[in-house]
């Protein structure tokens, strides 16, 4: 039976706290999990959750996950607790760290998370920041996985906002060897460091393409994903983004330029009618709710190898 591997790294901020190697055991395992045929036992580990942001999935599958494995969560509302107060992150993560086996933290700037993990002295992991969300990445290659059996000839295109999602693909896709496109407006471009680090991991420099045109973009892709065009804290920018993004929304012509059996996923919540339409969101090549159940089999495999 396949066992879960000590990770390298303590922490998982970012999709790239991980090996190639580690990401393909992660994905293994979460297979495993999913057809029942691993068993691990946390029992008595806790795990802290602190959502500094709105939360369904990454919520819900953490505490599932902890649950299967045997462990609990506390889940720490940051406005009833004393770190919606201000209680310095430096003390909060001291004193989580005598109570909690690993945190999970959703919050805003990415250097909140780096100082979570700088004085914790337990595992801490990225729920999603404004610069990566690199759980959602894990269980998206494993959906891919599923479809396609191995990751040689699929093209990942992802059209929208060049954001925490699209850029925890990049790295991740980067690690696998994925071939990824990224379709966005101009200036809404994925983080340039993170394009920088993945050129630099991929042996093939041609995988990873950013462009402003999704009809290009779409040509030969086996998977069409996207995500919301305003992400949560850019409430205000809503209005102006749409009339910028309207060219950038998955629809039945988008979908008829790219190949024939390809497969649409989103990293939920959808707006209908802006990034997707409500008919490519319902067809039959949707697998976004096998890609959200995948959250759960893909935490419980990254959980049991950072708590063994
Ligand atoms: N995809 C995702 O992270 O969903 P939630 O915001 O509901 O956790
Ligand atoms: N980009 C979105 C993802 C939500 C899961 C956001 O940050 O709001």
């Amino acid at each position: 039976m396949l066992k879960p591997n000590k990770l390298a790294n303590n922490n998982f901020l970012s999709s790239l706290d991980l090996s190639t190697d580690e990401v393909f055991h992660i994905l293994d395992l979460a297979n495993n999990f999913k057809n029942k045929k691993i068993s691990v036992d946390l029992k008595n580990k806790v795990l802290g959750l602190i959502f500094e942001k709105s939360s369904t999935r990454t919520r819900v599958s953490f505490q599932v996950a902890m649950s299967r494995l045997g462990g609990t969560t506390i889940d720490l509302d940051p406005t009833t607790s004393q770190i919606g107060r201000g209680e310095p992150i430096k003390d909060t993560a001291r004193v989580l760290s005598r109570y909690c086996d690993a945190i999970a933290i959703r919050t805003f700037d990415h250097s909140n998370l780096e100082e979570y993990a700088k004085w914790s002295t337990k595992p801490v992991i990225n729920a999603l920041t404004d610069l990566e969300h690199p759980c959602q990445a894990l269980a998206d290659f494993l959906t891919i996985h599923e479809e396609f059996l191995d990751f040689k000839d699929v093209v990942l295109t992802f059209i929208g906002d060049g954001n925490n999602v699209a850029n925890s693909l990049i790295l991740c896709g980067a690690l696998l060897g994925v071939e990824v496109r990224i379709a966005c407006p101009r200036g809404y471009e994925p983080n340039s460091l993170v394009v920088k680090k993945a050129y630099e991991i991929y042996k093939n420099k041609d995988l990873l393409k950013i462009t402003n045109d999704p009809n290009t973009a779409v040509c030969g892709a086996n998977v069409l994903y996207t995500d919301v065009w305003s992400s949560m804290g850019q409430e205000d920018k809503k209005e102006e983004k749409d009339k910028i993004f309207s060219g950038f929304s998955i629809d039945n012509d988008l979908v008829s330029k790219a190949e024939k059996e390809a497969i649409i996923l989103h990293c939920l919540p959808a707006y209908r009618s802006k990034e997707i339409t409500d008919e490519v969101f319902e067809s039959k090549r949707n697998r976004i709710f096998d890609q959200a159940e995948n959250r759960l089999h893909a935490q419980q495999a990254l959980l049991s190898c950072l708590l063994i």
